[in-house]
């Protein structure tokens, strides 16, 4: 909900245990007031009226207190809008008014508040949503003067953080095959920086961050930040001199020009998403989940299905008999969703060729992708494919005909990656091919899925001709986005996953858009639990896709493990299956059959529940809780047991205190709100050994 003091000058954003409070000074200047526990309209006010800060040599008076900083003035904290004119740089903005959006069911729990300033015809309008107790913030920056405005960075939002000492930052960093990776460090004085210079949301960081004091993962204060944009992207937490922390973040990696708005143009920045929890990270967690199955993922509250992927089965090797011997043992398993992976298009029969040639390669799919995409309907699963609609190999038709629609630099070398050039999708024609065909494609053979990919990075981001050519870095972005949203309203049947070599592309502006992400190229079981661990510090298993793949491990690393540890490891998520199932025997395939009528009997708690991580996966247990309702599921996975120690206990979450449970697996039956389950999980032992373990309340 949304409270206004009568002057029109104090704003709080309430969810059902934070608020969000800002005040308007006389002077025009926006002010952070409180972001924490739920507090009233009069608290607002109260703190809207405490005394400036006394004056302080070399000190500005509103660095750290303003709500969105902009560049110009007394002012020398990193601004959040650096703004150039033919005539100036900066901005001197004057409160024009205020506006409340509609919210739910006539009142205002979930309306937009929408301030507007104005510079000189620059209309600047700064806008707040809570959902939940996750604060939605974005700005939209229009041009009604005359001449031209370049923005060289506008930011999505400033979060401002009470002072405090000992403040720690948690991030999740990696690199491909090892995304997601948390980190929790003391934050020092000055600025800590992440983002991606690489054009898409990068393997390197996911846009999030986190900060803390002395929480656990049960308990404690955390404030956490994400940025919800698939191109390049800056996340800045400065720690400022009096203790406060300020979080500032939006698209493009530096202050060097963004868009250049001629009179009449606009630009809306992406959403930074922000929350308080005093649930610790856990809490925050959970609010993340809560927040995005209900505000961002298309069709949250439909279960995905278990599918099987192609790509470790048979790389580049394929043809339509070899891909339905695998759709029949992947029905016999009880696959739902049977995915053919890179290869099945163009020249593509290696990454050398055929990018771009989104038509069925003859040799392969003689009669088109129609035939083997009805044998597996036959056989009672649904049908995806693979893409990666933004790239082009020099060896194809496409290139070819259109060398001018790759990004480039005039007079310099086009580098390849993976054998590869980025299409400039900033380019008009470009949009219409990529739609034309990819329209085509899914209307021309009963598709229900399509993986996305994106395999290489920006590297000579040019556009010949262009006055502006750097605006192609959001107008690449902006493309994308709609060429999703056009295709899912043209193709409502039609699922989509967000793929960039692994986990290059996670973040909530493409999870808007997309139903599941590829979370990682790394399938080991093992190395899966901390990058799932990770992974699940901001978005739910409901997205999270893991797959079941031959063991020892052909991709990565050569680690054996048995199919009971691979399959555990990856029902914390969407599952999925991945490995040559030609090869598999009649036992593991006896055995992978059950292990998928298990997960689809707690699929529903997984994919919809709230999730309690019992134990991170950096000791010899760890273990996940999932609960729904009435019932519970414990995933736990042994990584190692020394010294003939016992496996430690598991103190279970989230459960009615009042009430009994009873366990599945041991018949066991458990009173009250603390479970310590004796020997929880049942008969785990040595090394890489996993167990489920389902509660139900009697
Ligand atoms: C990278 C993806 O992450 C893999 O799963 C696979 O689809 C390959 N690309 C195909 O080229």
């Amino acid at each position: 909900m949304v409270d206004i003091a009568e002057n029109g000058r104090t704003w709080l954003l309430s969810g059902p245990t934070s608020s969000y409070a800002l005040h308007l000074s006389e002077a025009h200047e926006l002010l952070h007031l409180h972001w924490g526990p739920r507090i009233a309209l009069a608290d607002a006010e109260a703190l809207a009226r405490s005394p400036l800060p006394a004056y302080r040599p070399f000190e500005s008076p509103l660095d750290g207190r303003e709500e969105y900083p902009v560049e110009g003035g007394p002012r020398f904290v990193r601004p959040a809008l650096c703004v150039r004119t033919d005539e100036r740089r900066g901005t001197e903005w004057r409160f024009v008014s205020y506006e409340l959006g509609a919210g739910t069911e006539g009142g205002t729990d979930g309306a937009e508040l929408r301030l507007r300033f104005d510079d000189d015809g620059l209309a600047i309008t700064l806008h707040y949503r809570m959902r939940g107790d996750v604060v939605e913030r974005r700005v939209t920056l229009e041009n009604g003067g005359r001449g031209r405005v370049e923005l060289l960075r506008a930011d999505a939002a400033t979060w401002t953080l009470p002072d405090r000492d000992g403040w720690q930052l948690s991030q999740l960093h990696g690199r491909w095959a090892a995304e997601s990776l948390l980190t929790r460090a003391p934050l020092t004085h000055g600025e800590k920086v992440i983002g991606s210079r690489r054009g898409h949301t990068g393997h390197q960081h996911l846009p999030w961050v986190a900060l803390d004091t002395d929480a656990t993962e049960e308990r404690g204060e955390v404030y956490g930040c994400a940025l919800g944009w698939s191109g390049s992207w800056r996340i800045a937490v400065a720690q400022l001199p009096d203790a406060r922390v300020q979080i500032t973040g939006g698209a493009g990696h530096d202050d060097s020009g963004l868009l250049l708005l001629g009179p009449g143009e606009s630009y809306t920045t992406p959403v930074f998403a922000g929350l308080w929890s005093d649930g610790g990270f856990g809490g925050a967690s959970r609010t993340w989940h809560a927040y995005q199955r209900a505000h961002v993922i298309p069709d949250a509250e439909r279960d995905r299905p278990v599918l099987f992927n192609s790509w470790e089965a048979t790389f580049f090797d394929i043809s339509e008999e070899q891909q339905a011997a695998l759709a029949r043992r992947a029905a016999g398993i009880g696959v739902e969703l049977f995915v053919v992976d890179d290869g099945w298009f163009g020249a593509r029969t290696s990454d050398r060729a055929g990018l771009g040639d989104w038509t069925p390669n003859p040799d392969r799919f003689p009669h088109g992708l129609k035939p083997l995409a009805d044998q597996v309907r036959g056989l009672g699963m649904r049908f995806g494919i693979w893409v990666e609609p933004e790239m082009v190999n020099p060896d194809s038709d496409l290139y070819r005909a259109h060398p001018d629609w790759v990004q480039y630099q005039p007079g310099r070398r086009r580098t390849e990656l993976r054998n590869q050039l980025v299409l400039n999708l900033a380019r008009e024609d470009v949009q219409e091919y990529l739609w034309e065909r990819l329209d085509t494609l899914l209307s021309g053979a009963p598709i229900d899925y399509v993986k996305w990919d994106f395999n290489r990075c920006f590297t000579d981001a040019g556009w010949p001709g262009e006055p502006y050519p750097q605006r192609l870095w959001v107008d690449h972005v902006r493309a994308l986005y709609a060429l999703l949203d056009r295709l899912r309203a043209a193709h409502p049947r039609v699922a989509f996953e967000s793929c960039s070599g692994g986990g290059g592309r996670i973040d909530l502006g493409v999870l808007s858009r997309t139903d599941q992400v590829w979370t990682s190229d790394n399938t080991d079981p093992l190395d899966r639990l901390a990058i799932q661990h990770g992974f699940s510090q901001i978005h739910p298993a409901r997205v999270m896709a893991a797959w079941v793949t031959d063991s020892p491990n052909t991709q990565l690393n050569g680690r054996a493990s048995s199919l009971r540890f691979r399959f555990v490891s990856a029902m914390a998520g969407v599952l999925g299956v991945g490995g040559d199932l030609t090869e598999w025997t009649e036992e593991e395939l006896a055995e992978a059959r059950e292990w998928v009528a298990l997960y689809k009997e707690i699929r529903p708690l997984v994919q919809r529940g709230e999730l309690y991580r019992l134990r991170p996966p950096t000791g010899g247990l760890s273990a996940v809780q999932y609960v729904l309702g009435a019932e519970t599921v414990v995933l736990a996975c042994l990584r190692t047991q020394s010294y003939g120690e016992p496996v430690p206990r598991v103190r279970l979450r989230g459960l009615d205190p009042t009430a009994s449970y009873e366990c599945r697996e041991t018949g066991e039956v458990h009173r009250g709100a603390v479970l310590l389950h004796h020997g929880l999980p049942t008969g785990l032992r040595g090394d890489l050994d996993a167990a489920v373990l389902r509660l139900c309340r009697i």
